[in-house]
């Protein structure tokens, strides 16, 4: 086959998709693919349609990549693609949005609101203990967890214009204490759980791509009815929303409340690939290598 592996664009996650590209593109030449490895810019469609590929490995991460723009791109050329298409990105680049479309079929996901800067830097949009974040995200790019003694992650300065004014909208969630988990869809089967325990703060960008920085429990130690939970909940969650391919739910569980306390933070259609990433990760711990893993996101798309 001849596959497009795009990748880069100007998202704050350039770096991680340059890392996941990479990955992807050395796996298919590994299984004997001709590879054209393609950095996104504004000329992205004549280098597409340059390339002519069989099929594109779509491995943009954030806006744009993630978003929806790049797939009705690809619509409109008539190229066949990896992972979500259009109308399944807009929703689940948008966290708000997410909750709008899972909450009334029983998802549980966090509440919380939407603020705007301004608001914020006047009061606490919520009590403390409380999670900011750029609705449009990821890689943790942006997130700050206020707490009474002060905050993790962007500082807040009520004085001056801060780091937020830098992003579109920004939503307010209660932060759920426990366990940060995930659970990666592939094809049509949900694989298991993992925990990630940063070693120190909360799993932010470094926690995230710093060899070292958080131990993986893979699969997690937690009770069936928990691990279970949410399987059914990125399972179900990846057919709500019509994911392709390969998603990943990132939860929160406060482990004093059961399975209460278990809330879907959000679904990502195009989780990461780098050597650190956890779908590649629980891929090989159910026997699929990162090699079988491309290969598999590849024949979905083509089917
Ligand atoms: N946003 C990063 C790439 C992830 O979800 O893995
Ligand atoms: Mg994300």
């Amino acid at each position: 086959l001849h596959v497009a592996v795009l990748m880069g664009g100007w998202s704050s996650e350039r770096p991680v998709s340059l890392m996941s590209g990479e990955g992807v593109a050395r796996a298919l030449e590994a299984r004997g693919h001709r590879v054209t490895r393609i950095d996104m810019g504004r000329d992205v469609a004549l280098k597409l349609a340059e390339a002519a590929p069989d099929v594109v490995f779509n491995a943009l991460h954030g806006t744009p990549g993630e978003d929806g723009t790049v797939q009705g791109l690809m619509d409109l050329m008539g190229l066949t693609y990896t992972h979500s298409g259009l109308a399944t990105s807009v929703i689940a680049i948008d966290k708000e949005l997410t909750k709008q479309a899972l909450v009334p079929h029983g998802i549980p996901m966090p509440g919380g609101r939407i603020v705007d800067s301004a608001e914020l830097y006047a009061r606490d949009p919520l009590p403390r203990p409380y999670v900011l974040k750029p609705v449009n995200e990821g890689s943790s790019v942006g997130v700050a967890i206020v707490t009474d003694d002060g905050n993790m992650g962007q500082p807040i300065s009520r004085n001056a214009r801060g780091p937020w004014q830098e992003f579109d909208r920004l939503l307010a969630e209660p932060f759920i204490r426990g366990l940060e988990l995930t659970t990666a869809v592939i094809g049509d089967r949900a694989l298991m759980v993992t925990e990630l325990r940063p070693k120190s703060g909360f799993y932010d960008f470094d926690a995230k791509y710093t060899d070292g920085m958080t131990d993986h429990i893979c699969p997690a130690e937690i009770p069936d009815e928990i691990a279970e939970a949410c399987k059914d909940i990125a399972l179900r969650a990846h057919r709500l929303l019509g994911c392709k391919g390969t998603s990943r739910s990132d939860f929160r569980w406060d482990d004093q409340r059961g399975v209460e306390g278990l809330f879907l933070l959000e679904v990502n259609t195009q989780p990461g690939m780098t050597p650190l990433s956890l779908v590649p990760e629980q891929a090989r711990h159910c026997g699929m290598s990162y090699e079988d893993l491309v290969e598999t996101i590849v024949a979905e798309a083509l089917a």
